[in-house]
């Protein structure tokens, strides 16, 4: 390979910078009608590729990855979340599996508080009136929301993004209290105010608010399962920000719509893009399209890692993100 550019199939289409640097860097193959590839596509692609580039939408599973063709080393995935590779698959082939964090941490905080904040002030609610002509006037009583001040915020997964979320919702006067495999490091909890629960199911039950910011892993499939949405106070609210499998999605659909849970803000899905129809058309809950990472800055800065992590390792080097199995 030392005397040909790598082979690099990126099987979205990504910023303009982003594929114009690639351009320089590689022999890259892009797609530029941007639609998601099917798995002959990625059979395909990865028959002949050194280096795969995929994102969430991509299903990079073992049979998949025992059909890639012999020049494959590396699958530099565009994305945070790896849950949709299969990574041991791909670490018994030989493959290094890289992933782009840090940098879509603020973003994804960002959204989380707005999710918290449209959910308990009603605001797409109350945009939506507005916006239909259909405000008639102020009343006292109207469009009542929630406090966020005082409210307690259980978080679930306190890693980067968790912590970025913490941040945020101790400014907006909330109580931050988490959940995690085990407590951050004191400095780290002190300077967040922040108060660890070992059991998840005695904070659910204590929370006003209940966001997920943890990774999708076997371990946290349907960590909100039905037994546990139910240990929910009715008033309380679900914000995911995560994955949608971290949530049993029907269950809590059916208790939304029995008006067994205060509401829900979501911007992930367990079968996206599919929603589930009980969730749709409720004024307490607030959906989005899996855009919590979304922002110029953030697409841009995700390229330029997939970049950094291949350029690293054809260079015979370790890649900054690579992903390792203690990880998952
Ligand atoms: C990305 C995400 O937009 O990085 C992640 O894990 O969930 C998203 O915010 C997406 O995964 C890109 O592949």
């Amino acid at each position: 390979m030392a005397d040909r550019k790598p082979k690099v199939v990126v099987t979205r289409k990504l910023p303009e910078p982003v594929e114009a640097r690639m351009g320089e860097l590689f022999d890259v193959v892009l797609n530029a009608d941007d639609k998601p590839m099917d798995a002959g596509a990625l059979a395909a692609a990865l028959a002949d590729a050194d280096v795969l580039v995929p994102t969430i939408t991509d299903r990079i599973d073992a049979p998949l990855i025992a059909a890639a063709g012999p020049d494959l080393r590396m699958i530099a995935n565009f994305g945070a979340g790896v849950d949709h590779i299969d990574v041991d698959a791909a670490h018994a082939r030989g493959l290094v599996v890289t992933n782009t964090p840090g940098v879509l941490t603020e973003d994804t905080a960002d959204m989380t508080m707005a999710l918290i904040m449209a959910v308990m002030r009603r605001l797409v609610e109350g945009a939506a009136v507005a916006q239909a002509g259909g405000y008639s006037g102020w009343s006292p009583t109207w469009m009542l929301g929630k406090r966020l001040k005082g409210a307690k915020l259980g978080i679930v997964g306190m890693g980067r993004i968790g912590q970025a979320l913490a941040r945020r919702a101790g400014a907006f006067g909330l109580i931050v209290n988490y959940h995690n495999r085990k407590p951050v490091s004191p400095n780290i909890e002190a300077e967040l105010e922040a108060t660890y629960w070992g059991s998840l199911d005695q904070m659910l039950a204590n929370m006003d608010i209940v966001s997920l910011t943890c990774p999708s892993t076997p371990a946290t499939y349907h960590l909100l399962s039905a037994r546990r949405l139910k240990l929910l106070q009715p008033h309380a609210i679900v914000i995911n920000t995560a994955r949608g499998e971290v949530i049993d999605e029907a269950a809590m659909a059916a208790m939304l719509a029995a008006g067994d849970l205060g509401g829900a803000g979501l911007d992930v899905f367990e079968h996206e893009p599919n929603i589930s129809p009980q969730l749709l058309h409720r004024p307490n809950v607030v959906l989005l399209p899996h855009m919590s990472s979304a922002t110029v800055e953030a697409r841009i800065e995700m390229g330029e890692k997939v970049m950094i992590n291949i350029r690293t390792y054809l260079d015979g080097h370790k890649p900054p993100d690579r992903v390792l199995p203690s990880m998952l």
